[in-house]
């Protein structure tokens, strides 16, 4: 029974966490106010939900969340940005014959080449916008980008 309690109340708490970035944050700011060092402290967007890209500011890692805070990629040292991992997913999920999958650096930002059904591009880092002519994947060293 006690144990029940104990479960329950946990789940409670681990939801009421992962929904709520401006509580979450609310929460970290004042274990920081009272003196606590390497506090994780949230990013949140005006909206409430959470930012994409997550730092630590104490140990530098970042990582990507989804906007209700679950985890979208893990930490990592050279992560950037999440511009790339978010549309990477969003396509994935859509699971549509044919769409493209966008291919993400472990910085976070898009592949300077990208190739869809067997055509290749080259792709600004940023945006993901393709630019210029597309190759055969077979000539994929005559692109220069
Ligand atoms: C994060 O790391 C854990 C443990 O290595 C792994 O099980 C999990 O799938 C990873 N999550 C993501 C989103 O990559």
């Amino acid at each position: 029974m006690k144990s029940y309690a104990v479960i329950a109340f946990a789940a409670v708490v681990a939801s009421a966490l992962a929904g709520s970035c401006i509580e979450e944050r609310e929460e970290a700011q004042k274990r920081v106010d009272a003196g606590m060092l390497g506090v994780f402290v949230p990013e949140c967007e005006d909206s409430g939900e959470w930012k994409a890209l997550q730092c630590h500011a104490s140990t530098g890692m970042c990582r990507c969340v989804h906007p209700t805070g679950e985890n979208l990629k893990n930490s990592s040292r050279v992560l950037e940005t999440c511009v790339c991992i978010v549309h990477r997913d969003r396509q994935m999920k859509k699971g549509l014959l044919g769409a493209a999958i966008p291919a993400c650096e472990e910085s976070g930002y898009y592949k300077k080449v990208q190739c869809h059904e067997a055509r290749c591009s080259c792709a600004d880092p940023t945006s993901g916008e393709l630019r210029g002519e597309s190759r055969h994947i077979s000539e994929l060293s005559q692109l220069e980008c």
